[in-house]
């Protein structure tokens, strides 16, 4: 698949993507949604030689600004639950992607926008940035994961009050909640999302996909968490990269991973 509204650039060993639809506020519609799933469901997966993925948005004034209300007009019940659950399926493969993918909120991240920086697994804000889930002034609610995972992230109450009041919280408050993990200066988000992935690209990449997967296991109710976390840690242990980390460790030098 071409892409026409992610631009994909590699940067020393990290994917850096951006979804492009500046005039737009970057809005989802379903080309960018079937490019989401085509680049992580597939084309990333094949990047072999990059260590981690950063998703942004273009310009200086907006991450995703939503799911493209402008599509919403020919919506029915049905298809609009259909639409529900690709959207989930799509933030799964974020969510589950085996390798570090940070979200570089560069400005407005609502509704779809918010969900979608959700399921990356980390979340750097500019100060600029404005988080929110404004469905309920549509007369809908979050579709792509975020009433889950809000709720995971800062708690049922603060959860449910920004779902019911669609009020926009700045990057200082969606810090203070546990929604971002880092605020930085404008601009910056993309070099400090750099930063963290050249920090985990150090460690055994096993043990990195094992982290992900263990602690994506918790909200996974059909799984049974602290079994699949010893399972986890003994898929671990039998790498080689354990061994070298461990000798390393002991021969008091920088371990060199090799991912296996
Ligand atoms: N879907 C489709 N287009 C969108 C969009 C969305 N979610 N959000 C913004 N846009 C478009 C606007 O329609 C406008 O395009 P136009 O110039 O062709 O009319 C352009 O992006 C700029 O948006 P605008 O509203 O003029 O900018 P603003 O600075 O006045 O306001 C927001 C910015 C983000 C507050 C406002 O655009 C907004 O509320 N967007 C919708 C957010 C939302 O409800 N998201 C959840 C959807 S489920």
């Amino acid at each position: 698949m071409a892409f026409q509204n992610l631009e994909i650039e590699t940067r020393d060993g990290i994917a850096i993507v951006t979804i492009n639809r500046e005039k737009a506020l970057n809005a989802l519609n379903h080309q960018t949604m079937a490019e989401l799933r085509e680049f992580f469901g597939k084309t990333a997966l094949g990047l072999e030689n990059i260590s981690g993925i950063v998703l942004t948005g273009a310009g200086e004034k907006s991450f995703v600004a939503g799911a493209d209300i402008k599509e919403f007009l020919s919506l029915d019940s049905s298809s609009a639950g259909e639409m529900s659950k690709r959207g989930q399926d799509i933030f799964f493969l974020i969510e589950n992607f085996p390798k570090p993918v940070i979200a570089a909120v560069n400005g407005f991240a609502l509704g779809g926008g918010c969900e979608l920086a959700m399921a990356c697994h980390m979340r750097i804000a500019g100060e600029t940035a404005k988080f929110g889930q404004p469905e309920v002034n549509l007369g809908i609610i979050p579709g792509y994961g975020g009433t889950q995972r809000l709720i995971q992230l800062i708690g049922k109450g603060k959860a449910i009050e920004l779902m019911m009041t669609g009020d926009m919280i700045g990057a200082e408050e969606a810090y203070r909640l546990g929604l971002v993990n880092h605020v930085v200066p404008q601009g910056e988000e993309v070099a400090k999302a750099v930063e963290i992935l050249q920090k985990i690209a150090a460690k055994a990449p096993v043990a990195i996909t094992k982290v992900i997967e263990s602690v994506n296991a918790f909200f996974d109710k059909s799984v049974e968490g602290y079994q699949f976390e010893a399972d986890a840690f003994g898929q671990a242990a039998g790498t080689g990269d354990f061994k070298e980390g461990a000798a390393a460790f002991i021969e008091r030098r920088k371990a060199a991973f090799k991912g296996e």
